[in-house]
């Protein structure tokens, strides 16, 4: 396995292997990996011939910094994993190699409901971090495939809003949701759990697993009230959204017919820890 964090350095080995008709995987990550992280390396390995990961806590896209000041960093044991899974090659750059203009005036992205509904109302220019990180990132490794996770769902879709929008010859491939026995999703956040917090965060995959049953005999609205009487009585949560959408616009669906695919996504505090999951349903 090959550490690189100068970008011109990753660029030339990269050349290199290109040249030699290699196909290339990426996934990009802010480290303290888990199985989740993983299983996308997993993924890239089985399709391509180079694994690429990243490693960068991308400041442009924390709107709290204190967020950003606590979010785990691990690079060690994060590079030993990598190993273990036989990653080729690994990225760890510093903020000035992928900002060298600064990190203050990142450009805005406007993609319609996908980039000003739910995370995006909730965590303000997120995604114009994510959008610019990405992007760089795409250019400076330019491969042939790209990973990402569906835990992130929102994410996702914005990714490949951009990547079509600017025609950026990258296949970006969806990988499922890796969850604990208990249901919750793999998360860099679930480390910041308190005992008391890690209990209550099952109740997320829960809910959302319910859904399937609970549609059968209740609307979107009564599902919605009944997601936040679950949660009205635990203390430590707090609820911010549960939204039911159409899984390709993000458009709020009101009745469990408007859309053939459509997404659950919720977003809860279990004391500081803000946790997101969603599931895919069908008509
Ligand atoms: P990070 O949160 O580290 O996640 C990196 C990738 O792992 C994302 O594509 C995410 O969706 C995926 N992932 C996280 N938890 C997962 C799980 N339980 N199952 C499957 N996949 C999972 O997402 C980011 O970093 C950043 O926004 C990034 C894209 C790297 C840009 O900075």
């Amino acid at each position: 396995m090959v550490i690189f964090s100068e970008p011109k350095g990753l660029r030339d080995y990269l050349l290199a292997q290109r040249k030699e008709g290699k196909r290339i995987g990426f996934v990009p990550t802010m480290g303290a990996l888990h199985n989740g992280h993983l299983s996308l390396v997993g993924k890239a390995k089985s399709s391509c011939d180079i694994a690429v990961v990243s490693i960068f806590v991308n400041p442009t896209q924390f709107n709290d910094s204190s967020d950003l000041e606590k979010y785990p960093r691990h690079v060690e044991a994060d590079c030993d994993l990598l190993k273990s899974v036989d990653c080729d090659v690994v990225f760890l750059p510093k903020v000035e190699h992928i900002y060298p203009e600064g990190t203050k005036d990142t450009r805005t992205y406007d993609y319609g409901l996908l980039t000003s509904v739910m995370e995006a109302e909730s965590r303000q220019g997120h995604f114009d971090g994510v959008i610019t990180v990405v992007r760089k990132f795409l250019q400076m490794v330019a491969p042939d495939a790209a990973f990402f996770g569906q835990k992130d769902f929102q994410q996702l879709a914005i990714i490949r809003h951009m990547v079509r929008s600017e025609g950026i010859p990258t296949t970006i491939v969806s990988c499922e949701i890796i969850r604990e026995k208990d249901g919750l999703a793999m998360s860099s956040r679930n480390e910041r759990l308190s005992d008391e917090g890690r209990r209550i965060s099952k109740l997320l995959s829960k809910c959302l697993f319910k859904v399937d049953e609970l549609r059968l005999t209740k609307s979107i609205e009564e599902v919605q009230k009944w997601i936040e009487d679950q949660f009205d009585s635990e203390p430590l949560a707090k609820l911010e959204y549960f939204c039911v959408s159409d899984a390709q616009t993000l458009e709020p669906c009101s009745s469990w017919r408007d859309a053939f695919e459509m997404v659950c996504c919720i977003a809860v505090f279990v004391g500081e820890v803000r946790l997101i999951d969603n599931q895919i349903i069908k008509a």
